[in-house]
């Protein structure tokens, strides 16, 4: 068993009893800074290390590591702790988020958690001395690997900010990935629908679970770029508490509501990433707003409605909050970046 403790504001790990170790207990950790798409098909391949219908039901453990060892092994990240422990703890296959796990794994962090193995994406990932922080996991055969998402990664979102060009593929995903992206909290079963321009079930692109599918729709529609805490809470505020037993559906716009620009992240970016959110239910990508096809849902809002923002503990956070962060510390995310083989 593992205590955690607070001393001053800093999590303690204090370690006692070891557990038995169980093969359905998994172990995922990182930065997951933006937490994109790449970290939610990491951890969704984590989750499917164990196979479906498997007892006892499987259990994923996120560890996310705290700003300053981060700081410290890979250079400064944009979205700070609190951030990136609540949007890795609302991914609907996080069944619990460890805040302040070591940057270098640790065996008896995950013995403390009963957890057999760790999962990571099949890069190395190296600590400030450059050693391999999975070593020690790899050596006692308690390391996974699972394929990494191509084209996605924190330095490249830091990248489209520093030079303010976005080139990124246009388009829709492929439909066997957002199958993927919209199962349930086991990984495998059908969960969200996809829908495009209407909720008619003429523009099904993915199927989700019939149950929820039967529930009344409540659109909630935006450009969700970066998706990020402050729509997460939203989210999360009409699911459980505006609107209980409903299903959320998030409209995404395809360019920037407010500008008609470019987003920063693409809408397959944007898309996959909404999906993995435990707070949605379904998405239309370009919702008609007007016109015949405009019925199918209870109640239509846009995001940042101040019903959905009250009480928000993120609300401070927007798109442009976030990427004047990487404006404010030009500098240091260029030297972060250069580090990372990119070119200023
Ligand atoms: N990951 C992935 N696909 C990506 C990016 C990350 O599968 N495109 C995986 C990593 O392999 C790791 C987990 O997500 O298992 C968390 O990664 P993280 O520690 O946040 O950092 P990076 O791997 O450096 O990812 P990024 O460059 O995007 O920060």
């Amino acid at each position: 068993m593992l205590y955690r403790v607070l001393e001053g504001d800093k999590h303690i790990h204090v370690f006692a009893m070891t557990m038995i170790l169980e093969e359905n207990k998994v172990w995922i950790d990182g930065c997951f800074d933006f937490s994109h798409h790449g970290h939610a098909g990491a951890i969704l391949q984590a989750r499917r290390t164990v196979a479906p219908g498997a007892e006892p039901t499987s259990e994923l453990y996120c560890g996310v590591h705290s700003d300053e060892e981060i700081l410290h092994n890979k250079g400064p990240p944009v979205m700070h702790s609190a951030e990136r422990y609540a949007h890795t703890a609302a991914s609907r296959w996080c069944s619990h988020m460890i805040p302040d796990a070591p940057y270098v794994t640790e065996p008896r962090v995950l013995d403390s958690y009963g957890c057999k193995y760790v999962v990571h994406g099949d890069d190395i990932t190296l600590d400030a001395n450059g050693e391999d922080c999975y070593q020690e996991m790899k050596d006692l055969g308690r390391f996974k690997v699972v394929k990494r998402t191509a084209g996605v990664s924190t330095t490249d979102i830091i990248h489209r900010m520093l030079t303010g060009k976005y080139e990124y593929a246009m388009g829709m995903p492929p439909v066997s990935q957002m199958q993927m992206y919209a199962t349930g909290p086991d990984g495998y079963a059908p969960w969200c629908s996809v829908y495009e321009g209407s909720l008619c079930p003429n523009k099904l692109l993915v199927k989700g679970d019939a149950q929820v599918e039967s529930l009344p729709a409540v659109l909630i529609s935006g450009d969700f770029d970066l998706f990020h805490m402050g729509h997460i809470e939203q989210l999360q505020r009409a699911k459980e508490v505006l609107y209980p037993g409903c299903r959320i559906v998030v409209g995404l716009h395809l360019d920037d509501t407010k500008t008609g620009t470019r987003t920063i992240m693409s809408l397959s970016e944007r898309l996959l990433s909404i999906l993995s959110c435990k707070y949605v239910d379904g998405v239309v990508v370009q919702p008609e707003m007007s016109g015949e096809h405009t019925s199918g849902w209870t109640d239509s809002l846009p995001i940042d409605d101040a019903r959905l923002l009250e009480g928000g503990s993120f609300s401070y956070l927007t798109k442009q909050t976030i990427v004047s962060r990487v404006e404010d510390s030009r500098v240091l995310y260029v030297a972060r970046n250069t580090k990372k083989g990119m070119v200023y």
